[in-house]
């Protein structure tokens, strides 16, 4: 008892942002953790290292106001065949949008997920703008609170977190789409490619 198991819950898990906050959060938590990967292993896997552990903490990413659907998939799978010991389940949810509200409907459904599963409910820690805030001045914030999520999860304090980037929204669009152009000009795409929908396609559209 008393382990900590992470589970990563982006599609992208091996080149997620969510990675490189599960990494910083294993760092600051002065015990060792276990990371597994939605998509590199079987929920029957997690299930079985749940049974020895105290607290799970979900990492992941905001995707249409909700949970990744693989996230999602996994979740409806542990429904149906739980483990026998229930650990404290916390959350580090990460969102492109700059305000950390928009993570609050994804927060609804998990609680939701513990209360009918009878998982207790332990720490929150939003982040807005976690696609860019690791590679700007203002990672320093991101790891504040993150050091903070992991004492308290290890103090069994429980609590509510919440950090952004301390910029306007105007100053954010400009700042995003500035980013995002970039990164399309760096793989050939254009603005107006990377508004197509052929753009969710594994080759880019012809130029
Ligand atoms: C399909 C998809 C849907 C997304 N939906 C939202 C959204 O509703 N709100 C938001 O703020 N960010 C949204 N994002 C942005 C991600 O939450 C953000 O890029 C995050 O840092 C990705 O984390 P990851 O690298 O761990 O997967 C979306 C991204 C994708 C790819």
């Amino acid at each position: 008892m008393g382990e900590l198991l992470i589970l990563n819950g982006s599609p992208r898990a091996p080149r997620s942002n969510s990675r490189q906050y599960a990494l910083l959060f294993a760092k600051s938590y002065p015990q060792a953790v276990e990371t597994f990967a939605v998509g590199q292993c079987r929920p029957w896997d997690l299930c079985r290292a749940m049974e020895d552990c105290s607290d799970l903490l979900l990492v992941f990413p905001l995707y249409a106001d909700g949970l990744p659907s693989p996230l999602m998939g996994f979740l409806q799978e542990l429904e149906k065949d739980p483990p026998h010991n229930r650990p404290v389940i916390s959350i580090l949810i990460n969102c492109g949008f700059l305000e950390p509200e928009q993570n609050d409907t994804a927060i609804r459904i998990l609680r939701r997920f513990c209360q009918k599963n009878g998982y207790p409910l332990g720490s929150i820690l939003k982040i807005g703008g976690g696609e860019a805030i690791l590679s700007t001045p203002f990672r320093f914030l991101a790891k504040r609170e993150i050091r903070q999520l992991a004492k308290s999860i290890h103090r069994r304090s429980y609590g509510t977190f919440q950090v952004t980037m301390p910029l306007s929204k105007q100053m954010f669009l400009r700042a995003s789409s500035r980013y995002w152009e970039n990164c399309g000009k760096r793989n050939g795409l254009t603005r107006e490619q990377m508004s197509a929908p052929q753009i969710e396609n594994e080759s880019p559209p012809p130029q």
